[in-house]
């Protein structure tokens, strides 16, 4: 669910923004935050800890819950509030617009600088942390491993991948990354699935993806997660996208990942397009990627 952060983050006072950096300081030891030590973590009178959480609360930015104790834990729009206000520091981004796609994993909002971009946040580990067993004894998870820790993982890991492909493999240009969120070039065109192509356009444009997945693996990846819906279709060609779970190629599971992924690829137009596509021998062009004489499907 994409929701309008853009209206809340002009709606705050600095101070509002304080406090939840606050709250996400604590949240390094325990998933709910003692209200007792957010003086400390915020570095803020007690007094001007309750205002703030207050004003954070109604604005659903934190979530409040006693058990042991009066603990408060981010929301998924709190983290993406801090994140949005670093990008505006730094000038990456200056306004918010429409949401551009929402993965099993993630919102892509459309937002504004000196070009349109897209900003991707990573919700990896925050839906299994609104599942968690409600009764479990708060106090004892000195080990936990935050949803917060789970999404900025995987958001560093998509924006070092970007930054290694660009612009040898056509990928989104990467454009800055704080805590959750990469943002990076806005794309043009529908995605694969959507895409309206001609019958004689199909072998042609499996070839450009092939080819897109050959040159990821000179440059050390294989991207793990190919298929109809990471791919954009433009009239300027291909762009593959949705990297976080990309695996470098010396991975133990680098060649399986690689034949599934050009099997997946492959599958799609071989259903689509059944005369116009022959079988593709998956593991034959995975090894062809490999040895660096990957051509075309029609020669592999
Ligand atoms: N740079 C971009 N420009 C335009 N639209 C984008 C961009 N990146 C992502 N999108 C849109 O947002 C959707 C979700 O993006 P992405 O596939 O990266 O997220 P995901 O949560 O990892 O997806 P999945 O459901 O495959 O796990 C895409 O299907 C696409 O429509
Ligand atoms: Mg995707």
């Amino acid at each position: 669910m994409v929701r309008n952060v853009a209206g809340v983050v002009a709606d705050l006072d600095p101070e509002d923004v304080h406090l939840l950096s606050g709250v996400e300081q604590g949240m390094r030891f325990s998933e709910w935050v003692d209200r007792e030590r957010l003086p400390d973590f915020a570095d803020m009178p007690a007094e001007e800890v309750d205002y703030r959480l207050d004003r954070c609360e109604r604005r659903e930015l934190v979530e409040r819950r006693t058990i042991q104790y009066e603990g408060f834990t981010l929301t998924d729009r709190g983290y993406d509030v801090l994140a949005l206000h670093t990008f505006a520091e730094r000038d990456t981004v200056e306004g918010v617009g429409a949401p551009l796609g929402v993965g099993k994993e993630s919102d892509v909002l459309e937002v504004s600088s000196y070009r349109p971009l897209a900003l991707k946040f990573h919700r990896e580990g925050y839906t299994e942390f609104r599942q968690v067993d409600r009764e479990r004894d708060y106090t004892s998870d000195h080990n936990h491993v935050s949803w917060l820790y789970t999404a900025r993982k995987a958001a560093e890991r998509e924006y070092e991948v970007l930054r290694a492909l660009y612009p040898d493999v056509s990928v989104p240009q990467p454009i800055d990354q704080n805590r959750h969120a990469v943002v990076m070039a806005k794309l043009d065109g529908v995605e694969l699935a959507q895409a309206t192509l001609e019958p004689d356009q199909a072998a042609g444009v499996l070839d450009l993806i092939l080819r897109e997945a050959a040159v990821t693996y000179e440059a050390g990846y294989v991207h793990a997660d190919l298929s109809e819906y990471n791919v954009f279709v433009a009239e300027e060609g291909v762009t593959v996208f949705d990297w976080p779970q990309a695996v470098p190629t010396d991975h133990d599971n680098a060649h399986e990942l690689l034949v599934r992924d050009v099997s997946n690829a492959a599958s799609y137009f071989t259903r689509k397009f059944p005369g116009e596509v022959d079988d593709v021998d998956a593991e034959r062009v995975a090894r062809a990627i490999e040895d660096g004489t990957f051509e075309s499907v029609r020669t592999a």
